[in-house]
């Protein structure tokens, strides 16, 4: 029988950011052809990660003291990370600009993920109470889990700079609602 605790809420995020590193490093050898699907893998596993952050634990993190400054620094953060997988989404993923934009993407959600792991992850952990953790953890699964998955939506009959929704968009705003509503 299993007699471990549940994970907290921290245990969990630690776990996806070594799984979204994993994925950006696998990207890197991806066949041109295959970038577009894999990519779509990514930037779905991505969002819900970043929107189930902001829903969940910045909000926790504000309550703290210092919080606030360090929600917001890291929430432009995924402000940036969001408005660049939106550039992307307008390029050809078998485009040399593709892999440059998106070596600038690794770096930044690298550069994030440390600055979480460093600076808010530890702050948390000091100062939330483990019951309280574990409840952000089964909270936070919940958010990233609560919009359907969507396969990638392959060839736009249009060309996607003159669609007024894009594809990421419409994920993010289906992770946020769902995320919002719990
Ligand atoms: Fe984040
Ligand atoms: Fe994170």
């Amino acid at each position: 029988m299993n007699t471990a605790p549940p994970d907290g809420i921290v245990t969990l995020l630690v776990e996806d950011h070594r799984s979204v590193e994993q994925r950006m490093a696998d990207f890197v050898g991806t066949a041109p052809d295959s970038r577009a699907e894999a990519f779509w893998k990514l930037t779905d596993e991505l969002v819900r990660h970043e929107v189930a952050e902001e829903v969940i634990l910045y909000p926790a993190l504000r309550s703290l003291p210092g919080g606030d400054r360090l929600a917001d620094q890291r929430i432009t953060e995924e402000s940036e990370a969001e408005a660049q997988l939106a550039r992307m989404e307008k390029l050809d993923p078998t485009s040399p600009e593709f892999m440059a934009e998106f070596t600038d993407l690794r770096a930044a959600v690298l550069e994030h993920a440390k600055a979480e792991e460093r600076q808010v992850f530890p702050l948390v952990n000091e100062k939330v109470s483990s019951v309280r953790l574990v409840d952000l953890g089964e909270r936070y699964q919940k958010a990233k889990h609560s919009a359907p998955n969507h396969p990638h939506p392959h060839a736009p009959d249009t060309p996607p700079g003159n669609k007024v929704v894009g594809p990421l968009a419409a994920l993010i705003d289906r992770i946020r609602d769902a995320a919002n509503g719990l």
